[in-house]
């Protein structure tokens, strides 16, 4: 529990440095780093870019997963997860674009991308930590509630109240937000080595409540975390409002 937004930015940041460094990579072993989009993550990769620079770490033999991606728009919409990432992180530090995996949600076929995907991560060994954020429902990546805590990655529809939630960078209009996504499925994420998820502000409280202290539930897709290994929560003083 950290005191606030700007600490949870540096610790998590700090954190993966720390991993990346130990890990010490190299183009036949690279470190393979799940990441999230969302206003949650920014702080942190902010932080990973002035270390980038500072030369504090290097993401040249990084690979990197992104968690989700948007069907139906195209990828170089303002608020694809596609140029999310690359403005955000990826055009900002010394990753090879080559080692950058995004799901493609107007692929011609959604289910064989979604396996090419699942595929390419056992390629590479599997993912070392994954990072993410949750939605006030509790959902991780795009497992909506009732998602299978098994679950592969595959398109899901997207719930009316994550479409409102999302519909704020969609000029507030929620047709505009689109009705479905590829997601990794919890199982996915449940298998990396390491799954950090940082929580930020009273909206998320009540599903940080339901990660950590309620059963471990299909309709609240983070209290998966409960049975890792090696789950951490990274959460300000706000979101623990409930616990
Ligand atoms: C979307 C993403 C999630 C993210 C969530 C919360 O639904 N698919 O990966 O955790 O938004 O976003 P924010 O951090 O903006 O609250």
């Amino acid at each position: 529990i950290q005191p606030n937004y700007a600490n949870i930015s540096r610790w998590t940041a700090q954190y993966i440095v720390d991993k990346i460094n130990k890990a010490n990579p190299t183009p036949e072993r690279p470190f393979v780093l799940g990441l999230p989009t969302g206003s949650t993550p920014i702080g942190t990769y902010r932080e990973l870019i002035r270390l980038n620079k500072e030369g504090k770490v290097s993401f040249r033999n990084v690979v990197t997963f992104n968690m989700d991606e948007y069907c139906g728009i195209p990828q170089n919409h303002p608020q694809s997860y596609h140029t999310f990432m690359w403005e955000n992180f990826f055009s900002q530090v010394d990753i090879n674009p080559a080692n950058v995996n995004i799901l493609n949600g107007n692929a011609p076929d959604l289910e064989a991308e979604c396996e090419a995907y699942e595929d390419k991560i056992k390629a590479v060994g599997g993912i070392k930590l994954f990072m993410g954020g949750i939605g006030p429902d509790g959902h991780i990546a795009f497992n909506e509630p009732g998602s299978s805590l098994t679950s592969r990655t595959r398109q899901k529809t997207l719930t009316l109240d994550t479409i409102i939630a999302n519909s704020r960078f969609f000029d507030n209009d929620i047709n505009q937000v689109p009705k479905t996504a590829l997601t990794v499925g919890v199982g996915t994420v449940m298998e990396s080595q390491e799954v950090l998820i940082i929580v930020n502000g009273h909206g998320k409280a009540r599903a940080l409540r339901h990660a950590v202290e309620e059963g471990v539930s299909q309709m609240w897709t983070i209290s998966a975390l409960q049975l890792h290994r090696h789950g951490i929560i990274v959460c300000d003083e706000d979101a623990t409002n409930e616990l």
